[in-house]
């Protein structure tokens, strides 16, 4: 008996690795966390790939009712699916600590992220700094311009991740974190490379001023945004690829 973690990529119910799909297979239940990251294809569309009924579990349930999910894996096989990587960006690590803890056998299976996904983009993943949130109220926060300003005195880039609720289909875009970071100060005039739907045949990669993102639009939900620090000339010539022609 075991706990499974299976990280089921980014985009759909194919992105799924071979050993991931082998567990879900051999798991007697089987949870989608649906809280820190979405797919773009329906529950449905997993349970008809997979062939395994999906149980719903939102942040109150992985939060606060991890112990009875726990409990379940003493006696039976429990897969808990998390949209892109198990431990990239979500908090995890805790469950796997105390599952550990409980004396229960945990394999965790990884997957592609959105923090390879923007690979895309053409910078150096070794030149991004610290990465950082924007949460919907993010009217008093201050961490994301800090952690900004600190990356750039370095020279080195940051990744913005923008706050979800799927429950809801709330999401916050693009254009909004672009207003929110220059009424905090940023420089509307810096380069910024707005990326929706990453990892997917759908994705959209803009780059242009922040002034011009926070006026932009995007087809596609699920956003992130970078602001690139120093940048070598390689890395110049890939995000040029990105310029809207005028
Ligand atoms: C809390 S993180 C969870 C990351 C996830 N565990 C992973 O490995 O990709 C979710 C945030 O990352 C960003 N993100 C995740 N997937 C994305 C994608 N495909 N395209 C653009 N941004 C994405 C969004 O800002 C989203 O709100």
């Amino acid at each position: 008996m075991a706990l499974y973690m299976i990280g089921i990529g980014l985009n759909d119910e194919k992105d799924i690795s071979v050993k991931g799909l082998e567990l879900i297979k051999k798991a007697d239940k089987v949870y989608l966390e649906n809280y820190t990251s979405v797919l773009d294809c329906s529950i449905q569309d997993l349970e008809k790939f997979y062939g395994k009924e999906i149980i719903l579990a939102d942040r109150n349930m992985i939060e606060n009712g991890i112990s009875d999910i726990l409990e379940e894996s003493k006696e039976q096989n429990i897969a808990v699916l998390i949209v892109g990587d198990v431990l990239v960006a979500t908090t995890h690590i805790g469950i796997l600590l105390e599952a550990e803890e409980k004396g229960i056998d945990v394999e965790v299976i990884h997957n592609s992220s959105i923090f390879n996904a923007i690979g895309d983009v053409g910078l150096f993943s070794y030149e991004f700094g610290k990465i950082t949130s924007i949460p919907f109220g993010y009217q008093n926060v201050e961490v994301p311009i800090r952690v900004f300003n600190d990356n750039y005195k370095l020279g080195y880039h940051t990744l913005f991740l923008l706050d979800l609720d799927p429950k809801n289909d709330k999401y916050l875009e693009i254009p909004e974190a672009a207003r929110y970071l220059i009424d905090k100060g940023i420089d509307p005039e810096l380069i910024s490379i707005g990326c929706a739907r990453m990892g997917s045949k759908n994705k959209e990669i803009k780059v242009a001023k922040l002034k011009d993102l926070a006026k932009s639009t995007f087809k596609q939900k699920l956003h992130c945004l970078i602001i690139p620090g120093k940048m070598h000339f390689i890395e110049e010539e890939a995000i040029e690829r990105w310029k809207e022609q005028k």
